[in-house]
């Protein structure tokens, strides 16, 4: 692990998200990852996923290692109630730092022979859950002048790929909904940022896959999540993973940043908005470590 972060150093960064963070899926994998790392780094967590118990021992060892406060808050996020219950959840704590982790997709199929319901449960876990809880938490963050927004997508986000369609397309609407949010929210002091992992070994994709860890490439949680928080308040996109950057460069060329600023300005134009431009850099010009 890397001490502190790159972007905001170690002391600043509970200043910018503290004093809370919420973890949206995080009872194992890169959720698990994120709450541990948070706490690591100074920050109180929420941990929130559908499994109680699973929850409790995570928050508890979470304390006992880091010293800090924890909370827990069982929900399904695809809940069509999801704002209320984690508002009811949060008890008035003070989120600095949402972390949108759930969302992976297990087997693959043709669209029609899914059913409706299985693909719209998607369409609420990828964008109806991030939609509502970024403006859940971003009201409050904005009105502060501080706080951020993590929101895990893929590599799947690339391409509409057969067999995995709502997919793909949830996750690019995750990519381009933290693009408009970086753009709009970072001159009011709130950092956005997507994370588009590529194969990551969590419980979840071995549950789904045979020998997924021992598969070429697939990255650890651990590494991906302390790349990610260093990154954050850089620029409005990261992919963990040198491998994954070079993958995304050929699918998904160039450059985010400007292309976001362009259609920044034109919709301020069109509708009469004060636009002031966002500063930042584009996922392939991380440094090889990062
Ligand atoms: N692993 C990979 O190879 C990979 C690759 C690319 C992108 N990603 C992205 O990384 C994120 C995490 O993926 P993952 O592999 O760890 O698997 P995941 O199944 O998305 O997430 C696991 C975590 O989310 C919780 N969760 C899942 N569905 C939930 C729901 N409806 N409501 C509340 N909590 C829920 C799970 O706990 P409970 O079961 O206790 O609810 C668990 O803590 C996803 O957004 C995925 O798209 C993963």
């Amino acid at each position: 692990m890397t001490d502190g972060p790159a972007h905001h150093p170690a002391a600043e960064f509970t200043r910018r998200f503290g004093p809370w963070a919420l973890v949206a899926g995080a009872s194992d994998g890169t959720g698990e990852a994120y709450a541990r790392e948070l706490a690591r780094r100074g920050l109180d967590v929420v941990l929130l996923a559908r499994r109680t118990a699973v929850l409790a021992d995570l928050a508890a060892s979470i304390e006992a290692q880091h010293g800090v406060r924890t909370a827990t808050i069982t929900a399904d996020l695809t809940d069509p109630r999801i704002g209320a219950v984690v508002e009811q959840g949060l008890d008035g704590r003070e989120i600095g730092l949402l972390v949108v982790n759930a969302g992976a997709v297990h087997g693959a199929d043709h669209f029609l022979d899914r059913p409706l319901g299985s693909v719209l449960s998607l369409v609420d876990l990828n964008c109806r859950a991030p939609v509502t809880l970024a403006h859940l938490l971003g009201v409050p963050m904005r009105r502060r002048g501080r706080g951020g927004i993590v929101i895990m997508s893929s590599m799947a986000m690339t391409a509409g790929a057969a067999f995995n369609a709502t997919y793909c397309a949830s996750k690019a609407f995750e990519v381009i909904l933290a693009e408009a949010l970086w753009n709009e929210l970072q001159p009011q002091g709130v950092d956005v940022m997507s994370v588009v992992a590529g194969a990551t070994d969590t419980p979840s994709m071995q549950r789904s896959i045979d020998s997924w860890s021992t598969q070429d490439g697939v990255m650890d949680a651990s590494e991906l999540v302390v790349g990610a928080l260093d990154h954050l308040g850089a620029g409005p996109t990261f992919v963990p993973g040198e491998a994954n950057r070079a993958a995304a460069r050929f699918l998904w060329p160039g450059s985010r940043v400007q292309v976001s600023q362009l259609m920044s300005e034109a919709t301020a134009s069109m509708y009469g908005l004060d636009h002031v431009p966002a500063r930042g850099r584009d996922y392939f010009e991380d440094a090889p470590s990062a």
